[in-house]
C-alpha cells in the first residue's frame, strides 16, 4: 500500500485528537475525513441511534472510497480492509460531551438552531482546554455569535466543508474580529493536513460559497415557479451551459431544501434591505 500522504506527517501536527459534535450529513463525512487522515476522532451526538447512523454513513462512504482505490490500482484488497478497520478504530463514538476535554481541535456541524447551538457553545467552553480551536461548520450562522456563546472568542474559528465532504476540496476557513493569530494558522494547517484547499473569509453571512451559490439556486426555483423552463431544462442548462457538475435544482435537493430554506428565510429576516436575499 502507497503511505496515506495526510498520514505520513503525523508526528508533525500539533493537532492529533479531533472531536466531531454531530454525525449527520456533514458530520459525519468531516469526521470520516478526520479518521482516515490519521486523526483521533472523539464523535458526540445527542443519543446513541444518531451515533450508530453516524458510524454506518462513515462505514459505507469508507468502504466505497477503499473498493475505489483498489480499482484505480492505488491499494491492494488487503490495505483496502486495514485501511477501512484502521479508519473506523480511530473514531470513538460517545454521548458524553466531557470527552471533548481530550480533543485538540473541536469541530461543531450540529443543526442550525440557535437555541441549541448557545446550550452546546456553553458547554463547549466549559469543557475544552485554553490550547483547543473551537470551530463551526455553520451554513449561514454568525461565527462571532457562537465565540460569545462559548465565553472563549480567541479560540473560535469557522470551519465551512462542503457536501459532500469526503469530496469536496474547498473548506472555507472564517475569522472574526477576535479570533487570535495563532489559533486560525493552526486551523489553516489542519485543514490542509486533510489534504483539502482552505480559503480565508471574514465572519459575514454565507461567507463566500453559499453567499453566491443560495440565492442562484433559488433564482433558480423561482424561474421553474414563473414557468421560464422545466426543472430539468434549468439543471440541463447550467450543467451544460456553464459547466457546472450539478444543475441548481439537483442541488437544492442534494443540500436539502429544508436546509436552503432554513438559509435564505433566515438571512432575509435579519438583512430585509439586501436584496440577494429576497
Ligand atoms: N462517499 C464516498 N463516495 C461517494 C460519496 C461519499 N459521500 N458521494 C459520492 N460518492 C461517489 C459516488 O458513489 C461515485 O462513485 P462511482 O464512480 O463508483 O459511481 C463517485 O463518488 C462520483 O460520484 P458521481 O458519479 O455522482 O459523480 P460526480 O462526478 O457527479 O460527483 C459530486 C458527484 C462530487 C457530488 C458532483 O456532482 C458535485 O461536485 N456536485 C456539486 C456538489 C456541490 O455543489 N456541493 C456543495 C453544496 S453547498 C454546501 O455543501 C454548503 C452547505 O453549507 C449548504
Amino acid at each position: 500500500m502507497r503511505a496515506l500522504r495526510g498520514v505520513r506527517s503525523l508526528s508533525s501536527r500539533s493537532e492529533r485528537t479531533v472531536g466531531v459534535i454531530g454525525l449527520g450529513l456533514m458530520g459525519h463525512g468531516i469526521a470520516q475525513t478526520a479518521a482516515e487522515k490519521g486523526y483521533n476522532v472523539v464523535a458526540i451526538e445527542l443519543e446513541d441511534k444518531f451515533l450508530a447512523g453516524g458510524l454506518a454513513r462513515v462505514d459505507d462512504s469508507v468502504r466505497k472510497l477503499a473498493s475505489k482505490a483498489v480499482a484505480k490500482g492505488k491499494m491492494d484488497e488487503r490495505a483496502a480492509a486495514a485501511h477501512v478497520e484502521s479508519t473506523m478504530a480511530r473514531i470513538t463514538a460517545t454521548t458524553d460531551r466531557d470527552a471533548l476535554s481530550a480533543c485538540d481541535i473541536v469541530i461543531e456541524a450540529m443543526i442550525e438552531d440557535l437555541a441549541l447551538k448557545e446550550k452546546l457553545y456553553t458547554e463547549i467552553g466549559r469543557v475544552v482546554g485554553d490550547e483547543c480551536i473551537i470551530a463551526s461548520n455553520t451554513s449561514s450562522l454568525s461565527i462571532s455569535r457562537m465565540a460569545a456563546y462559548c465565553g472563549r472568542p480567541g479560540q473560535m474559528v469557522g470551519m465551512h466543508f462542503f457536501n459532500p465532504v469526503q469530496l469536496m476540496k474547498l473548506v472555507e476557513v472564517v475569522r472574526t474580529d477576535a479570533t487570535e493569530a495563532a489559533i486560525f494558522a493552526r486551523a489553516m494547517s489542519f485543514v490542509e493536513s486533510l489534504e483539502k484547499r482552505p480559503v480565508e473569509c471574514i465572519d459575514t453571512p454565507g461567507f463566500v460559497v453559499n453567499r453566491l451559490l443560495v440565492p442562484y439556486v433559488c433564482s433558480a426555483i423561482l424561474l421553474v415557479e414563473r414557468g421560464v423552463a422545466s426543472p430539468r431544462d434549468v439543471d440541463t442548462a447550467m450543467k451544460l451551459g456553464a459547466g457546472h457538475p450539478m444543475g441548481p435544482v439537483a442541488l437544492a435537493d442534494y443540500v436539502g431544501l429544508d436546509t436552503t430554506l432554513s438559509i435564505i428565510s433566515g438571512w432575509n429576516a435579519e438583512f430585509p434591505e439586501e436584496q440577494a436575499f429576497t
